[in-house]
């Protein structure tokens, strides 16, 4: 996976953020098994729960479009001065097509990025063990 490439890619989604609330710009790529990126930025609500993250919104993009076999995802936050890792609920929304050992790499810019995986982010999951059963 090239972390560059896709870190630009998500990096260029946060632009389209629509985060009025926060002011909190964040962007995904998404890369597809066969080599297609999907991108999503978070869009929020005045009621402020209904806020989709940039990384759902990726997915919802990407599986929209046909696809469901993904390699790995990169986040961009960059109105941060540090890396914000994936929310609860998208690790939760990644880890249903993302297998455990796919890269998760969040970074607020290319030099301060962090590189994980998926079964880091959300250890002991069943959904994961039963696909890797099978
Ligand atoms: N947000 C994301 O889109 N992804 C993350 O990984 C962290 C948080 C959004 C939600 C909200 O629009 C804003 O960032 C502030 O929390």
């Amino acid at each position: 996976m090239d972390h560059d490439r896709l870190f630009a890619i998500a990096l260029e989604a946060a632009n389209s953020s629509y985060s009025p609330y926060s002011k909190f710009r964040v962007g995904a790529a998404l890369l597809c098994a066969d080599g297609t990126v999907f991108s999503g930025a978070n869009v929020e609500n005045r009621s402020f729960g209904l806020t989709v993250c940039a990384e759902r919104s990726a997915v919802s993009a990407a599986v929209s479009a046909g696809k469901r076999d993904f390699l790995g995802i990169v986040v961009a936050t960059p109105d941060a001065d540090y890396p914000v890792s994936p929310c609860g609920a998208c690790r939760q929304v990644l880890s249903e097509f993302l297998a455990s050992a796919a890269p998760v790499v969040f970074g607020c810019s290319a030099a301060n990025r962090v590189v994980t995986t998926m079964g880091e982010l959300l250890p002991n999951d069943a959904l994961h063990e039963l696909k890797e059963r099978r």
